[in-house]
C-alpha cells in the first residue's frame, strides 16, 4: 500500500526534507581538494543533531555514518573515511534525516576542483534525468513512468542506468512502498495520487551498467571502473503535479533553467 499523506504530515515532511537539502548544500560547499570524507560526515552529523534531528542512515542495517560518500567509480553507499578528496574527483553525497517522526532523503554529485569534460557531462545528464523523472510525477501517472523518463534521457546520451538500486516511497519510514526503478517501460505499476511521497534517485554510469559491492559490504562500484553519478530528490504528488520537498529556493531557478517545462 502506498500511503497518501495529510497536509499536516506533508508540512512535517517539508521541514525535514528542507533541512536535509540545506545541509547537503553546505556539504557541497565544503567538498574540496584536501578535505576528507569523514570530515564531511562529522560536519553533517553535527548539523543534523543541532537541528534536533537524527541521522537516518546511521545504524540502518548497520550502516556506520550520517552520509554516504561515493567517489568516482563508487556508485552509492560509500563509507566516510580518511580518504582525501583530490582535484578532478567527483563525489556523490547522500544524506537522510529523521525529524518529528518523518524522514528526508536527498543526494547530489559534485565536482571536486576541475573535473574532466566527460565527468561534467555525466553530472549534467544525471541531474537532468532526475528532473525528467520528477517531471513524470503527477496524479494519474504510473510509477514506472518515472524510470522510463530517466532511462530515455540517460541512454540518449550514451550513458547507462544502474539496475540494482531503486528509489522509494518515504514518510514515517526511510523506505516505504513503492520501489521506483530508474529504467523500464512506462505505463505500469500503481497510479500516483495526491499526497504520495517519493524519493527518486537515478544512478548513472559512464560505461557499463553492472555494479558490484566491495568487501566492506556497502560500497557499490562500477564493474568496469567507469565513473558513476547519483542525484536524489524527495517529492510529494500535488493536485496538479509535484512539489520537490528537498529543493531549496536558492536552487529553484537553476532547476527551472535545466528543465523549463517541469513547472517547478
Ligand atoms: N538514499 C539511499 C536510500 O535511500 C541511501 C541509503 S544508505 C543506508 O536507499 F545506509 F541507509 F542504507
Ligand atoms: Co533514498
Amino acid at each position: 500500500m502506498i500511503v497518501c499523506r495529510s497536509k499536516a504530515e506533508i508540512d512535517r515532511l517539508r521541514r525535514v526534507n528542507q533541512l536535509v537539502g540545506r545541509i547537503l548544500a553546505d556539504l557541497r560547499g565544503r567538498a574540496a581538494p584536501g578535505v576528507t570524507t569523514q570530515e564531511l560526515d562529522a560536519y553533517a552529523e553535527a548539523q543534523v543533531r543541532a537541528a534536533g534531528a537524527e541521522p537516518a542512515f546511521k545504524g540502518y542495517h548497520g550502516y556506520p555514518a550520517t552520509v554516504c560518500v561515493s567517489v568516482n567509480e563508487q556508485v552509492v553507499h560509500g563509507i566516510p573515511s580518511a580518504r582525501t578528496l583530490v582535484d578532478g574527483d567527483i563525489l556523490s553525497i547522500d544524506m537522510g534525516a529523521k525529524l518529528d517522526g518523518f524522514f528526508g532523503d536527498c543526494a547530489v554529485t559534485v565536482p571536486i576542483g576541475r573535473v574532466s569534460p566527460e565527468a561534467e557531462t555525466l553530472l549534467k545528464v544525471t541531474q537532468e534525468a532526475l528532473f525528467m523523472g520528477i517531471d513524470a510525477v503527477k496524479p494519474g501517472a504510473r510509477v514506472s513512468d518515472i524510470g522510463a523518463a530517466v532511462q530515455r534521457h540517460v541512454e540518449a546520451h550514451g550513458f547507462s542506468v544502474v539496475r540494482e538500486f531503486v528509489g522509494h516511497g518515504i514518510g514515517s519510514a526511510l523506505h516505504e512502498e513503492p520501489q521506483i526503478a530508474n529504467y523500464g517501460p512506462g505505463g505500469r505499476g500503481p497510479r500516483l495520487s495526491e499526497g504520495m511521497v517519493l524519493a527518486i534517485e537515478p544512478m548513472v554510469n559512464f560505461g557499463d551498467p553492472a555494479v558490484k559491492v566491495l568487501g566492506d559490504g556497502w560500497t557499490a562500484v562500477t564493474r568496469d571502473g567507469s565513473l558513476s553519478a547519483h542525484f536524489e530528490h524527495t517529492v510529494v504528488v500535488t493536485g496538479d503535479g509535484r512539489e520537490i520537498l528537498t529543493l531549496l529556493e536558492q536552487d529553484a531557478d537553476k532547476a527551472r533553467e535545466l528543465l523549463p517545462h517541469a513547472h517547478l
